[in-house]
């Protein structure tokens, strides 16, 4: 059988353990082999352990690729973007510099509003356009697998528009997407005096028709003051629910706002963002096994300063996990070294927890825990050669160290030489 052997790596983090997300301490254990080797057959991991121990089952037939003493890990898994979109929102970006707060520039107008107009504008060739050349620079920064949302349409045309481009960016790229409908991300402009008009759109209109043409695995909401209500969000989460949907939720991002609670009590894979969450909102995730998403890399864009309490909800055994939130409005950015650097520097985990976090502990958020995030046997060689010799240094030299080779499915579809 053709197989592909990567040897020499100064340490493989293989991420091996229990087939469940790790809490606590398991989340400090990364399963290194050092002076690793792996080897791949079928796209799949077929076996990984020290160099001298793998070369024994090499054939003649085996392409060989050195590592050259890099660092092996498995490709990261970002369970939070909103891939599709069409222009960006540089101006606000300024205006915010200029001391104009998220919430005042939404509420001029602004915001996911303006990212709508122009997703509503744009074809479903120009967004996919857009959406590779992003997918592209997710590869480049390591990531193999990103949950990517809807959210920027607002209409049963313009969600299943955003959902058809995602599918296709799964499809015609290496980068693989899981699906989530996220229609009450705004209220679009045509519903702004007729709230409960468009959470019925949604219900009986948009969510039936996305999921008959299996287009999302799961449904998230945004629950926040100014957008939808705990009661509107427990609604369409109901819905989706009862469609076959895994929930995911946008909660307490900018203010205490009953979400984390609302999580746990619809039983959501995730809850995502946590900045403004109480103690009785950790307590109810870890009662309902919520998986907390933690967005670090909006809190530094937006220029804020309240982190999630990371440290906090890996004490009390959540199963962390960490993403981007790729967004052209409060996180415009696809690397996923950039958020550990975050996730260590701001909210004080250890390199191992964000890096469980971004790996195992995602993969498992988005039901994929059996196929991705560890580098095992029988799991699909989709993993990273980062050009640096210890795990640790990819916070620690922040904006440094770079990928030398991605690979997805045994087959490398980036790399800088
Ligand atoms: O996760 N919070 C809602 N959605 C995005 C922001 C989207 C935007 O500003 O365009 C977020 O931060
Ligand atoms: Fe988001």
């Amino acid at each position: 059988m053709p197989s592909t052997a990567i040897i020499n790596a100064s340490q493989i983090l293989t991420l091996a353990g229990p087939a469940r997300p790790r809490v606590g301490w398991e989340m400090r254990e990364l399963g290194i082999i050092d002076k690793g080797a792996l080897l791949i057959e079928n796209g799949r991991v077929a076996k990984v352990g020290p160099t001298e121990e793998i070369s024994n089952s090499f054939t003649k037939e085996t392409q060989i690729i050195d590592a050259g003493g890099r660092l092996i890990l498995p490709g990261f898994v970002d369970a939070h973007t909103h891939l599709v979109f069409a222009g960006n929102r540089l101006d606000e970006y300024e205006q915010r510099l200029s001391g104009t707060s998220y919430q005042e520039i939404a509420a001029a107008g602004g915001g996911i509003k303006k990212t709508v107009a122009l997703t509503r504008a744009a074809t479903e060739e120009e967004l996919l356009t857009q959406a590779k050349k992003h997918s592209n620079w997710f590869l480049s920064s390591g990531t193999t697998t990103i949950e990517a949302k809807s959210g920027y349409g607002l209409s049963l045309e313009s969600e299943l528009k955003i959902l058809k481009v995602i599918k296709r960016v799964n499809d015609e790229t290496p980068l693989k997407c899981v699906p989530t409908f996220l229609g009450a991300h705004a209220f679009p402009p045509e519903f702004a005096d007729d709230h409960h008009g468009y959470v019925r759109l949604i219900i009986e209109e948009i969510l039936p028709a996305v999921t008959e043409q299996g287009l999302a695995e799961f449904c998230d909401a945004f629950c926040e003051k100014g957008y939808f209500t705990v009661e509107q969000c427990f609604e369409i989460m109901n819905r989706a629910h009862a469609l076959g949907l895994g929930l995911r939720l946008h909660a307490d991002q900018l203010s205490s706002s009953g979400g984390a609670n609302l999580a746990a009590e619809m039983g959501a894979v995730t809850a995502d963002h946590l900045e403004h969450t109480d103690d009785y909102g950790i307590a109810a995730l870890r009662a309902a096994r919520v998986q907390p998403v933690l967005l670090p890399g909006s809190v530094y864009a937006l220029g804020l300063s309240k982190y999630p309490d990371a440290k906090r909800m890996v004490d009390e055994s959540l199963a962390v996990v960490l993403a981007t939130d790729f967004n052209p409005g409060s996180s415009p950015t696809t690397s996923m070294p950039m958020i550990l650097s975050l996730a260590c520097t701001q909210m004080q985990l250890l390199p191992a927890e964000a890096v469980v976090a971004a790996t195992i502990n995602a993969a498992y958020s988005l039901k994929r825990g059996h196929e991705i995030g560890s580098l095992e046997p029988g799991k699909a060689a989709d993993f990273v050669i980062f050009d640096c010799e210890d795990y640790r240094e990819i916070p620690y030299y922040f904006g440094k160290p770079s990928v030398w080779k991605t690979f997805v499915a045994g087959e490398y579809c980036f790399s800088t030489s």
